[in-house]
């Protein structure tokens, strides 16, 4: 093997937010070594690196985090400079359904990381990084008024925010108690290609598509603060080589809108991409019981990370919108294929008694 400036460790690269952030490293840092540890789950899909599979600096394992004689094996064979931590179960529907799945990923898991590196860099911390991608949703639920700052208390509501909000605490405790060097990010809802359709926007886009109800739930007045995709790879990256170690970033689109409003702004664009009546996707709107424990309103106070390392949102959220919109109406094979087997019976299961 050539020799690397560095050996970055990323897990959860064949996830919706890890594919865009390994496709990013690997091309924008060629001097360095790649390696992709995914356990492929539903939610992981490798063909999403088709493109840069071949790459000299890039390596996938396929492995489960939660099996530390696996990572202890795979940090005896790398040397790892820094570890960007992104492996999680990740949807709230999934967690209310089916809970010990995120604690077993999402916290054990972290801990297995951080034991591993904590082992394999105990005689040398320096220019070492460990750093964890995490959610806005430990912060909690906001009413009409307030953002959530690095400061604000956690308060997660979910299995999945207060699976999300441990792993944070344990990352924070490695800091203190044994001085591994951590990074932190809390970043609001993305969007963009390659998200797995059960999250709101590529779900209604596949739903509008087979003209097949919108299930809404509640009122649709529920508050999500939406982030192109791209736009956080580039805040971890900015993070992960510039932030101050033991550092805490919130990351957000400075973009809030309900949920019906999205809605109906997403069903305007289907109509006019699939040239159908204006105002005939906003037909299949429909009305379903309530997320249990849903979170009212989130919106990140993202002024921290603009002010010291200089990061901004570079996309309109319309334009983002019609971003993804294109991608998926081009790339039907992608949803098609996600989208038989195991996930039809996700969906039956989770919007059946609705
Ligand atoms: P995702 O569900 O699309 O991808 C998660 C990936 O982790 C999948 O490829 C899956 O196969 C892998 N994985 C799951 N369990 C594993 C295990 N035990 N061992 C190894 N790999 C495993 O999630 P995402 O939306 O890409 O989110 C990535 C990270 O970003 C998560 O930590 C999530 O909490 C965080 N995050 C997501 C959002 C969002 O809007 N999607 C917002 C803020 C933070
Ligand atoms: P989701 O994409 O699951 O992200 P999160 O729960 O992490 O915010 O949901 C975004 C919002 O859309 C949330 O308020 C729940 C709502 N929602 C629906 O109204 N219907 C649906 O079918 C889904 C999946 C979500």
């Amino acid at each position: 093997m050539k020799n690397f400036e560095k050996t970055i460790l990323i897990t959860g690269g064949a996830g919706f937010i890890g594919t865009h952030l390994v496709k990013h490293m690997v091309r924008k840092y060629p001097q360095y070594f790649i390696v992709n540890l995914d356990k492929l789950t539903y939610a992981g899909n490798l063909q999403n690196l088709d493109d840069i599979a071949g790459s000299p600096n890039y390596h996938f394992v396929k492995g489960d985090i939660v099996d530390s004689n696996f990572l202890h094996q795979l940090f005896t064979q790398y040397t790892f400079d820094g570890v960007m931590h992104l492996a999680a179960e990740s949807h709230v529907d999934r967690s209310i359904a089916s809970p010990m799945d995120f604690i077993h990923t999402n916290i054990i898991g972290t801990v297995n990381l951080l034991n591993a590196c904590k082992n394999a860099w105990q005689d040398n911390f320096s220019d070492k990084i460990f750093y964890h991608v995490s959610t806005d949703e430990v912060y909690g639920t906001l009413g009409d008024t307030g953002l959530f700052e690095e400061t604000t208390a956690y308060d997660p509501r979910s299995p999945y925010s207060a699976s999300k909000a441990s792993s944070d605490h344990l990352v924070r405790a490695y800091f203190h108690t044994y001085g591994l060097p951590v990074k932190i990010s809390n970043c609001s809802n993305n969007y963009g290609p390659y998200q797995f359709p059960e999250k709101l926007i590529p779900l209604f886009i596949h739903n509008i598509k087979q003209n097949k109800p919108l299930p809404v739930y509640g009122d649709g007045k529920y508050t999500r603060d939406w982030l192109w995709v791209e736009d956080h790879v580039r805040a971890i990256d900015l993070i992960y080589h510039q932030a101050a170690v033991g550092k805490t970033y919130n990351i957000g689109g400075f973009n809030e809108w309900q949920n019906i409003d999205l809605i109906k702004t997403l069903c305007n664009i289907m109509d006019a991409k699939l040239q159908r009546p204006a105002g005939s996707s906003e037909q299949l709107i429909t009305y379903v019981k309530d997320r249990a424990g849903h979170d009212r309103r989130y919106a990140i106070d993202a002024t921290k990370l603009q002010k010291d390392l200089g990061w901004s949102p570079s996309l309109q959220f319309k334009e983002g919108l019609e971003k993804t919109v294109d991608w998926y109406l081009t790339n039907q094979n992608w949803l098609e294929e996600i989208t038989s087997g195991a996930y039809q019976s996700y969906y039956e299961q989770q919007y059946s008694h609705r």
